[in-house]
């Protein structure tokens, strides 16, 4: 039995931003369980997705998930490839750095718009694919990729990403209670630091760097088994009864307070 409810055969999942940083590193632990794996990317889905099929099926979708028009657009081009998605992981995100003085308006649509508003039309057009692939002792999921800027506050200059982070935890819990009823179940994963392009400011300075490790428990940045492997569990019967869920995934940084 626990070989089994790890394992994520015949299970179709679609994670955006899949083909870079923490979405490249989620892909690859799914496939490694058994997934057939669809991910986008603004430009490297089709190379990342010819990569990535040596370790399973995967196919990539090129999408720039900058306006609403391309979430509803991505969701057409889902149900053109599946009749079920057993799991749906939104995990294409971006940040706006800049002092509170100079904050620019501009940030605030595009961070809004990638990490809230695209989620939550993935959620809503996807619903029926979701809905046919979920049971009532083996929901269809939501994996919402959070961030513990939008849980405790890190000084990173990041207001509109911290915002949008909060927004995405709250709203997880909506879409959870929203589609329980729906044998779809809804959690948020909420990293603290990994290797990826968007800790590249904090690795690239010694000192940022130790300062940051310093302040987790664990003293460590988080690792692609990490993230896998919280991702699989979060994906596969092992966690059927989980719904609604905070997953905080950093070492400790928001728990060990
Ligand atoms: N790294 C960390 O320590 C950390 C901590 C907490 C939360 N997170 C969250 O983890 C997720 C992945 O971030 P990452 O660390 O892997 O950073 P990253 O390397 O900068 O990757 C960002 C991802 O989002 C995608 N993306 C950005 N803008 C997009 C757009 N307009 N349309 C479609 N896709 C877009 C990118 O896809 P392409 O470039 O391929 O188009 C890329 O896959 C984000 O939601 C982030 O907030 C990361």
């Amino acid at each position: 039995m626990t070989d089994d409810i790890f394992r994520l055969d015949g299970r179709t999942i679609l994670v955006t931003g899949g083909a870079n940083g923490l979405g490249r590193m989620i892909a690859e632990a799914l496939l490694g369980a058994g997934a057939r794996v669809l991910l986008t990317s603004r430009k490297d889905a089709e190379t990342a997705a010819a990569e990535l099929s040596a370790l399973g099926p995967c196919e990539g979708v090129n999408a720039n998930l900058a306006t609403p028009e391309a979430a509803v657009a991505l969701a057409e081009e889902i149900r053109a490839r599946t009749d079920k998605l057993h799991v749906l992981i939104n995990n294409a995100g971006r940040t706006w750095g800049a002092p509170f003085d100079s904050y620019p308006d501009k940030a605030w649509a595009p961070v809004m718009t990638v990490n809230v508003h695209t989620p939550f039309i993935l959620a809503r057009e996807l619903k029926p694919l979701l809905q046919a692939a979920g049971k009532p002792d083996d929901p269809a999921r939501i994996l919402n990729i959070g961030s513990i800027a939008g849980r405790g506050v890190h000084g990173l200059d990041a207001y509109a990403y911290s915002a949008s982070k909060a927004a995405l935890h709250h709203l997880t819990r909506e879409i959870a209670t929203e589609l329980a009823p729906h044998n779809i179940a809804a959690n948020v994963i909420i990293p603290g630091w990994f290797p990826t392009d968007m800790t590249a400011f904090i690795r690239s300075d010694d000192d940022t760097h130790r300062k940051a490790i310093d302040n987790i428990p664990l003293k460590r940045f988080g690792t692609a088994r990490d993230i896998g492997g919280t991702v699989i569990f979060l994906s596969s019967q092992a966690s059927a009864y989980i719904t609604g869920a905070e997953i905080a995934l950093d070492g400790g940084v928001s728990g060990c307070r």
